[in-house]
């Protein structure tokens, strides 16, 4: 993977970002449970001290040069590129002209195989934990299942909104040993820099939107949405949604339909029909972008998409999905421009 944009990566050295090197290096040694959490924690904690430093509408209004066209996808197609080809031009280029680029191949099949077995153990074990706190019982846990889900250091509120185990969702976070897994990955892939790159800045991560996903196909189709709806202005945002399981066109589980526009703000949600003041109804994407095919890619596992808060997206709907999807969804903000609502934390 290629970073070179003309801009040195900047190098995390602030004293949290040291303290979370040193403690993965003394869990790499130790394997022990409680360094993992700890590890898990800091992160969380270390997200607290990011504030956002500006309020301009988007950082691509205030750049000077238009990144080179270097994708001509075809009617109702995405940019992509295989992984190795990734690079943060491709990224900046893709997003600037198309609004989106898929990644081809970004997991091995032992990886997206490894992280579906963990999701069922995630989804499990949270299941195993909230059941009894409910009942108030104090269920003795296991090392594995502590590994696989321990609350985070937030309120309980928190807790128990980000684990969303009746729609099929989990934040990574919650998964001390699933978190840390995807964030070495990441790093592996020379993600790190790459996100540098493309931000001018130091990425952070979402706890709220960063998310494990088991999802079953939709009993009747979703609203449309961008998720910018609900996360403020003066953000810069890249998520990478990596499918686990092979989904969408030519498969039986639902994958993702998208406008594939650059879009540079919010389409108005609610109205036409709309289920939620945040979401956008079919009628309105039709009505908006009566000219435009809409994406409806086959993603197989291990295959990936960038898009950010502005992309127009929904879960794919059809008669022909009849089995659930795996996928993880990672949302990476710059630190400076980052959407505090949605809880910032160090990777
Ligand atoms: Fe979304």
């Amino acid at each position: 993977m290629s970073t070179e944009n003309g801009v040195a990566p900047v190098a995390q050295n602030d004293h949290t970002a040291k303290e979370i090197a040193a403690l993965a290096e003394k869990y790499r040694k130790s394997e022990e449970l409680a360094d993992l959490v700890q590890l898990r924690d800091l992160r969380l904690q270390g997200g607290k001290k990011i504030t956002q430093q500006t309020d301009s509408a988007w950082r691509r209004e205030t750049e000077t040069e238009t990144p080179p066209n270097l994708f001509a996808p075809g009617s109702g197609e995405l940019p992509e590129v295989d992984y190795r080809d990734l690079s943060a031009e491709a990224v900046q280029s893709a997003m600037y002209h198309h609004g989106a680029l898929i990644v081809r191949n970004l997991f091995s099949s032992l990886q997206t195989q490894e992280f579906c077995k963990d999701i069922d153990t995630v989804m499990d074990a949270g299941q195993e934990y909230f059941v009894a706190t409910k009942k108030d019982e104090n269920v003795e846990r296991s090392a594995d299942s502590r590994s696989a889900f321990t609350p985070a250091p937030l309120n309980v509120d928190l807790n128990a909104a980000a684990f969303m185990g009746n729609c099929g969702a989990v934040a990574t976070f919650l998964s001390p040993k699933v978190s840390h897994r995807l964030f070495e990955r990441f790093d592996e892939l020379g993600l790190r820099e790459l996100l540098q790159a493309y931000f001018q800045d130091e990425s952070c991560v979402s706890y709220y939107k960063s998310v494990l996903r088991r999802v079953e196909p939709l009993p009747n189709p979703a609203d449309w949405h961008q998720d910018g709806a609900f996360m403020g202005k003066g953000i810069d945002s890249l998520n990478l949604w990596v499918a686990l399981t092979d989904c969408g066109a030519g498969t039986n589980s639902p994958g993702m339909d998208l406008v594939p526009q650059r879009l540079n703000g919010i389409v108005p949600p609610g109205g036409n029909g709309a289920a939620f003041d945040w979401s956008v109804s079919a009628k309105t994407v039709s009505e908006n972008f009566a000219d435009v095919k809409i994406a409806q890619p086959h993603f197989g596992a291990g295959d990936a998409v960038f898009f950010d808060h502005f992309n127009l997206h929904v879960t794919s709907s059809s008669p022909k999905f009849t089995k659930p999807r795996y996928a993880i969804e990672t949302w990476f903000f710059s630190k400076s421009r980052c959407a505090l609502n949605q809880i910032p934390a160090y990777w």
